[in-house]
């Protein structure tokens, strides 16, 4: 199959028999799940979103998509959190790591670069610096159509567009994803006649990476994205069983639970290259916004191998033992180094002639063992090909794992009242109408 799940590096943390006994539980959470009987069922839509999503729009997508890659040698995408996270996850999964880098004549489709996710100026006019005179489209993105920052990366955007196209022109070249009815962005869209997508209503931003969020600016960045709807509805098809003996993201699930009950409060997502790296982020908001609340919830981190054994890599092995890891692998690489064979003093002649990719995978078995010794439990996912099947089934995956395992842990899933707390504080202290009263209480206190 293209993914596979291996605890057996868990054997001297978790018996056997405290995998079966979580059974019921997971009974009751996959009802919860599937009935639509558990709390924040109406976000759960993304459950069937790889073979219910709506045909006609994907169309457009990909009609939409070969319009930017013919007009276009820069798509900027403006979006935060789940409306950015997604699609560059996979973008620097799918292509080329440095496909960014290169010239427009050695690049096959348009550089897609990502704004409005930090609200850093210098970062908006190097973007601005690096689109130069180059022909450019943007998609805004945002749910709720209300969040401050794309709006203010859209602004620049959009002004810049107007000016070099006209009014018209930039119309042409401004897709909007965002909710269907509600928000400031689907109002200005629908005035100025952009382009629209669909967030649909009962898919949270961390899950809608296979919607139009995450869609359209993977296919612009040449991804193929029905192979990844496939890829996904061989996930929805494989992780539906509710016996745990015969669905490995319940597995997952139900071992990082037993887990979290034993103190291992701290999962890493472990990769051995950088174009993971964004997958790792991804993930971390995956988690993260469904499992941290009510004072509970396993603390989602990252770690990027070799790198980061030379960084932190000295806590993982002897520093507090509250941490746990989940490595993710791809097992055929993309391409490949031979290690020269030469004469000269480095050292390196028992590895000449071998791959780098063996060197990179003993690196990832031999640090395993390293942390297994040291008390960090460790499981391993791993997906046959770095494609957009096995990427789309990886990310199906880890959905499912986690609705199923926040449910375990007595939490709602698909909610995120925390995210709510900062940005209410930042429009009191703005000034924005209606905060007048959180604006003072507020300067007070600062
Ligand atoms: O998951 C969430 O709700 C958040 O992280 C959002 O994705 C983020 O705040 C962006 O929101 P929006 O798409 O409404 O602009």
């Amino acid at each position: 199959t293209t993914l596979s799940f291996d605890t057996s590096k868990l054997a001297s943390f978790v018996g056997e028999e405290e995998l079966s006994m979580m059974q019921p539980m997971v009974s009751v959470a996959d009802e919860l799940l599937r009935k639509g009987t558990g709390v924040g069922s109406e976000y759960t839509d993304w459950l069937h979103l790889p073979t219910q999503y709506d045909k006609d729009e994907f169309a457009r997508i990909q009609a939409a998509a070969a319009k930017i890659q013919s007009d276009s040698k820069v798509l900027v995408v403006v979006g935060i959190g789940g409306s950015y996270l997604g699609a560059r996850a996979a973008n620097d999964f799918l292509n080329d790591y440095f496909a960014n880098y290169y010239g427009d004549e050695d690049r096959d489709f348009p550089q897609v670069l990502f704004a409005g996710n930090s609200i850093a100026p210098a970062y908006l006019n190097s973007l601005i610096k690096l689109i130069g005179d180059r022909d450019f489209s943007v998609n805004i993105i945002s749910k709720s159509g209300t969040t401050t920052e794309p709006a203010i990366a859209f602004r620049v955007f959009k002004q810049m567009l107007e000016e070099k196209y006209g009014v018209e022109g930039a119309r042409e070249r401004i897709y909007a994803t965002t909710d269907a009815a509600r928000g400031s962005l689907k109002t200005l869209a629908d005035e100025e006649g952009y382009e629209e997508f669909v967030v649909p209503d009962g898919v949270g931003g961390r899950f809608s990476v296979l919607t139009a969020v995450g869609l359209l600016p993977i296919a612009v960045g040449g991804g193929d994205i029905e192979q990844l709807m496939a890829g996904a509805a061989a996930g929805e098809k494989a992780y539906a069983d509710a016996d745990l003996s015969k669905n490995p993201a319940y597995q997952y699930a139900a071992y990082r639970n037993i887990l979290y009950r034993k103190g291992y409060t701290t999962e890493l997502l472990i990769n051995y290259d950088p174009t993971l790296a964004q997958f790792g982020e991804w993930w971390k908001q995956l988690q993260g916004e469904s499992e941290g609340k009510d004072g509970k919830g396993i603390f989602p981190a990252s770690g990027n191998f070799s790198t980061d054994l030379h960084s932190f890599g000295q806590y993982i092995q002897d520093g507090r033992r509250n941490l746990f890891e989940t490595l993710v692998r791809v097992t055929e690489p993309v391409t490949d180094v031979t290690i020269p064979t030469m004469d000269a003093d480095d050292g390196l002649g028992y590895l000449q002639g071998k791959q780098m990719s063996y060197v990179n995978r003993t690196a990832s078995e031999g640090t395993m063992i390293a942390h297994v010794d040291g008390g960090v439990p460790n499981m391993i996912v791993e997906i046959d090909k770095q494609n957009e099947f096995a990427l789309g089934q990886m990310i199906y995956f880890f959905e499912v794992a986690v609705g199923i395992s926040g449910y375990l842990n007595g939490i709602n899933p698909f909610n995120q009242p925390g995210v709510e707390d900062y940005k209410r504080n930042m429009f009191g202290l703005l000034g924005k109408p209606g905060y007048e009263e959180l604006t003072e209480s507020l300067q007070a206190r600062l």
